[in-house]
């Protein structure tokens, strides 16, 4: 029974499976009477908050499917429903991952053409030099397309670890690119940089920890080289959001005011203070409030103009990444969001710095952003499909009127009397012969029918309760969890723990919603239960421009008919933190790019992983499990427990769940290959399982 403080306990609901709905609509639910004009796609787009989040890349058409525009109104565009349909028609299954090329290409473009901007206007002397982090998306087509677009732009790449050094050295074939050696060094990772100067790469090896400073200077002298040397400073600003501890004292990378100077000396004794070229800060990703990055910028260039005068050959202002991105569209400082946008962010960089050198009369640095979420988060969508549905069933209960006094019929008179006068005193009814019900059934006054009809009476009353919230300005406290309650689950074919593992770890919202049927009203409630069987496993807050919403508004599914939803934004660290929880693997990945003449081109499928794949992962041999499950088919066959017939569906069935996507797919198709499936396995499998058997002197 629900309690709106907590979590409901024992919900009455209906199971329905894929494309099939199990409990009938309350119909006051499906068509509110305040709200009986006509739906339009226009409704749509505002429910979703579509323009808040994805400014012009996406509208909707009078089918009510979700286009994809990248470069606005004016330039081309695809249904994405009908991609969807089309991948499917060639057998790449749900969910899948869309990457978007041009979507990649307008972030680089804008994120490029704001510093540009801002630079022209302020008319400061240095340049923008963007760099990509790969940690945020280490894709391999994400980073070549990157470097690709930001030829013009001189956009660099950043590694963090030794491996993604490796990549970088490989793919950063731009002259005019950087290349930003950061996090934890060893021996090896500075060797490797320096000979990479060598090979003719601009490799800037960051010092983050004092440590690193001795090997570098070591390693340049054995290779004859002078290096270019960066710091990151530990500024005491910090940033604001999730991610604020990356800065402050206690951050875990950059070196104090003291460690500073101790560079600058111990670089001028050894006469390396000119190679002493970058000075770096971070203090975290997506930081909200535009306040943190000015007071950060102002701490950051004092440090810069000090190291100055000291004698470093200083070239570089590096601000790190934390350009966060508007998940939900509210531009505010809440964590899923940003109160500034691209363009006062670049200008209060450039200012910044701009003000710092002009006070002491120092050349403008180049100005480098290491903005990662920024550029990539946009141009990946996730679409998975709905297999089936738990929805709530209202109304008095068979059998209810049965009972003509206590418990039970004190409920249905509670819900007969609910009213917009007494909802709340009802409210406070209903939680008392609530509790009356379960001690009655716990004392064996009551049985498990009795029980069952409590609880539906319950729910009723919940339903008719919120249906008059639903009309209020002002929902009591106590209330205010019933939509949630009451809201149906929708079971998604996807991951939450693999394709959006922040919305499970640290509460980041993203913007999801359905891809089609946008010109009809959604007429459920519902939260979105992932594949895991772990309880964490579903995405139940949605964005809202003055809140979080528990549930989505989405359309009751049609029996037979696919029902797609996308969730957007997932390009940055959510594939790569992605996990095998109950060996989900790797999403089907799709490059797609736009196409003037048939709205999308298909470039590149990236096949997600097999069952036999993940299972590889921990340490599991395909054929040793093959050989495990004939061995005991084959002695349940001698036992009689199985006859051929099933023991070579169990075979077949086992050999292509190992073949096959980790994720669902559509069981009618399924169930139509089964005879098929007997048929040809009787045939092809048993003899040789037979034969064995005849002559049985062990498996
Ligand atoms: C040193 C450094 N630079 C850049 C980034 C990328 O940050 P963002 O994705 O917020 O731009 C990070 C990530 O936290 C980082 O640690």
């Amino acid at each position: 029974m629900p309690d709106c403080a907590g979590h409901a306990p024992w919900p009455p609901r209906g199971v329905a499976g894929r494309g099939s709905v199990g409990a009938k609509e309350h119909p006051e639910l499906s068509t509110p009477a305040k709200d009986l004009r006509a739906w339009t796609t226009r409704d749509s787009v505002e429910l979703y908050q579509l323009a808040a989040w994805g400014g012009e890349s996406y509208a909707i058409d009078d089918r009510g499917d979700l286009l994809v525009q990248p470069m606005g109104p004016s330039g081309p565009r695809f249904s994405l429903p009908e991609l969807v349909e089309d991948l499917r028609n060639r057998g790449i299954e749900l969910p899948m991952l869309l990457r978007i090329s041009d979507i990649l290409e307008m972030r680089v473009k804008a994120l490029a053409g704001t510093f540009a901007n801002a630079i022209r206007e302020t008319d400061y002397k240095g340049r923008y030099r963007p760099v990509f982090p790969i940690k945020v998306n280490q894709q391999r087509d994400v980073v070549e397309e990157l470097v690709d677009f930001g030829r013009d732009h001189a956009l660099g790449l950043e590694a963090g670890s030794k491996p993604e050094l490796l990549v970088v050295l490989a793919h950063m074939n731009n002259p005019e690119g950087l290349v930003v050696c950061n996090g934890y060094k060893d021996v090896n990772y500075i060797e490797t940089a320096m000979l990479a100067q060598k090979m003719g790469l601009y490799t800037i090896i960051v010092v983050d920890r004092f440590e690193e400073l001795e090997t570098v200077i070591e390693v340049s002298k054995r290779f004859d080289l002078r290096p270019h040397i960066g710091v990151r400073a530990k500024l005491a600003s910090r940033g604001a959001g999730k991610w604020q501890e990356s800065g402050g004292d206690k951050s875990k990378f950059g070196l104090t005011a003291g460690e500073l100077i101790d560079v600058v000396e111990r670089l001028r004794e050894v006469d390396m203070l000119d190679c002493l070229e970058l000075l770096h800060f971070h203090i975290g990703s997506q930081i909200t409030a535009i306040r943190a990055i000015k007071d950060a910028l102002k701490e950051a260039t004092r440090i810069f103009a000090e190291l100055h005068d000291l004698g470093a050959g200083l070239k570089f202002l590096d601000v790190g990444g934390g350009l966060a991105v508007d998940y939900d569209g509210s531009q505010t400082n809440f964590h899923s969001s940003a109160n500034y946008s691209l363009q006062e962010y670049a200008n209060d960089v450039v200012f910044a710095v701009q003000q710092a050198c002009d006070e002491k009369s120092i050349a403008h640095p180049d100005i480098i952003s290491e903005s990662g979420r920024a550029l990539t988060a946009h141009h990946a969508i996730l679409v998975f499909d709905v297999l089936g549905v738990a929805q709530q069933q209202f109304g008095v209960p068979k059998g209810a009127e049965d009972y003509e006094e206590g418990t039970i019929a004190n409920l249905v008179m509670t819900l007969r009397s609910v009213s917009q006068k007494n909802f709340q005193e009802s409210y406070h009814d209903m939680l008392q012969l609530k509790e009356e019900a379960i001690s009655l059934f716990n004392l064996g006054y009551l049985d498990l029918k009795g029980r069952a009809i409590a609880e539906a009476l319950v729910w009723a009353i919940c339903e008719r309760i919120h249906q008059i919230c639903q009309s209020l300005d002002y929902v009591p406290e106590e209330l205010q969890g019933l939509e949630r309650a009451l809201a149906d689950t929708y079971y998604c074919n996807f991951s939450v723990f693999q394709s959006a593992p922040d919305h499970w770890a640290v509460k980041q919202l993203f913007p999801t919603m359905p891809i089609h049927r946008l010109n009809e009203r959604p007429t459920r409630r519902a939260i979105l239960a992932d594949l895991t069987c772990d309880s964490d496993g579903k995405v139940d807050k949605f964005i809202d421009l003055r809140d979080v919403k528990s549930v989505l508004e989405v359309h009751p599914i049609t029996p037979g008919k696919p029902y797609y939803m996308g969730m957007f934004l997932v390009g940055a660290y959510q594939e790569i933190l992605g996990d095998l929880h109950n060996l989900f693997g790797d999403t089907n990945a799709i490059h797609v790019s736009m196409d003037e003449q048939h709205g999308y081109r298909i470039e590149r499928v990236i096949e997600g992983d097999s069952v036999t794949e993940v299972l590889s992962y921990v340490q599991y041999d395909k054929q040793e499990l093959i050989r495990r499950v004939r061995g005991r088919l084959e002695q349940a066959l001698r036992d009689g427990r199985v006859n051929m017939r099933e023991s070579a569906l169990l075979m077949r069935r086992y050999e292509e769940g190992l073949a096959a996507y980790t994720y669902l797919v559509d069981d009618d198709a399924v169930l139509a290959k089964d005879e098929d499936v007997v048929q040809q396995g009787v045939a092809a499998a048993v003899p040789a399982a037979a034969e064995r058997v005849r002559g049985s002197s062990g498996i």
